[in-house]
């Protein structure tokens, strides 16, 4: 059984995986209008690999005896400056999003709650690849500043990305 304080910060962490979809949604809908097509498709795929994080959480609440309270999603931005503007701030909120994992992790081993922990190791490892795979895109970004072709072939590399769930996201 869940203890009241782990539920209740598993259910913000629905809630923060939720609106990160969302988000990546948002900016997946500001690069098709830029023409960015490929860097859509890319962000899309992340906004899917979201969803899993929270359904993973979601099953994982259930699994233990506790219950999943859905609170309101808050609204994302609608615009950023430019491409290497909104993969900046996909990063900025990948780290945001580990440095709640890592207080989960916190709280579960002050609630002396094992499987929590051990449950958490998964998004721990996870978030190292949410964070690289933000970082290179903008470091490539970066790289190819206001090049035209440079834009042309990140966005084409981008567009090669498909949505695979990462294994051991099933519930
Ligand atoms: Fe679910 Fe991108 O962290």
């Amino acid at each position: 059984m869940l203890s009241e304080k782990i539920q209740n910060a598993i259910n913000l962490q629905i809630n923060a995986e939720l609106y990160s979809s969302y988000l990546y949604v948002a900016m997946a809908m500001y690069f098709e209008s830029v023409d960015m097509s490929g860097a859509a498709k890319w962000m899309n795929s992340q906004a899917q690999e979201e969803l899993v994080h929270a359904d993973k959480f979601m099953h994982y609440v259930n699994e233990r005896g506790g219950r999943v309270i859905l609170e309101a999603i808050e609204k994302p931005p609608v615009e950023w400056k430019s491409v290497l503007d909104a993969f900046e701030a996909a990063l900025e909120h990948e780290r945001k999003v580990s440095s709640l994992i890592n207080d989960l992790v916190t709280l579960a081993r002050e609630e002396n709650d094992h499987m929590s922990d051990n449950f958490l190791q998964w998004y721990i490892a996870e978030q190292v690849e949410e964070e690289a795979s933000a970082g290179e895109v903008v470091r490539k970004l970066k790289l190819i500043g206001d090049s035209g072709s440079g834009r042309f072939m990140i966005d084409n590399e981008l567009g090669q990305r498909v949505f695979v769930p990462a294994a051991g996201s099933g519930e």
